[in-house]
């Protein structure tokens, strides 16, 4: 058996969280992306459907990507299960909100310089979760 492809009795794989660098790297993009939905017009669509104040949204999306990419289940331990396409349900999200969505997170990955190596799985699962939201 070829232990390199196993992993067999070795350090176990990093974690998406453990390779984008942990929480405060989480909590950095997390904040890379509300910035941008704030100032980029092309995300205003998106940004008029948040409350005024980006606060709650940010510590949220945080405690939720944490458990999501492999680290602590902070969402979870607040909030039980996430059913996130319930809670998104009083939103009007068709194409354009999907788009918009991850264009803003796509960028918020290229300018906090998350490695295109893990930055395009990442996208292509975000893209699945986010496709999974439109309601219309
Ligand atoms: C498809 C486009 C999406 C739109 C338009 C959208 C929009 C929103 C809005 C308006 C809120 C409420 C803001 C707030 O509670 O402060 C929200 C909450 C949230 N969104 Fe999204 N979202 C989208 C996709 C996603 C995706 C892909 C994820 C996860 C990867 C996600 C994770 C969350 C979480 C964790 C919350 C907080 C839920 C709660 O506890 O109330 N969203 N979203």
């Amino acid at each position: 058996m070829n232990t390199e492809t196993t992993n067999q009795g070795a350090t176990p794989d990093p974690t998406p969280f453990e390779r984008l660098g942990g929480e405060a790297a989480v909590r950095a993009l997390v904040d890379r992306f509300y910035d941008l939905m704030d100032l980029e017009p092309a995300y205003a669509t998106l940004r008029a459907l948040h409350p005024a104040v980006l606060d709650g949204s940010r510590d949220k999306l945080h405690w939720f990507l944490c458990g999501w990419l492999g680290g602590p289940s902070h969402y979870t331990d607040r909030f039980g299960h996430p059913m996130l396409r319930a809670r998104h349900l009083p939103y009007r999200i068709g194409t354009e909100e999907r788009d918009q969505w991850m264009a803003c997170m796509v960028q918020a990955m290229q300018e906090q310089g998350v490695d295109e190596a893990l930055a395009q799985p990442l996208a292509r699962a975000l893209y699945g979760t986010a496709d999974w939201m439109r309601n219309v």
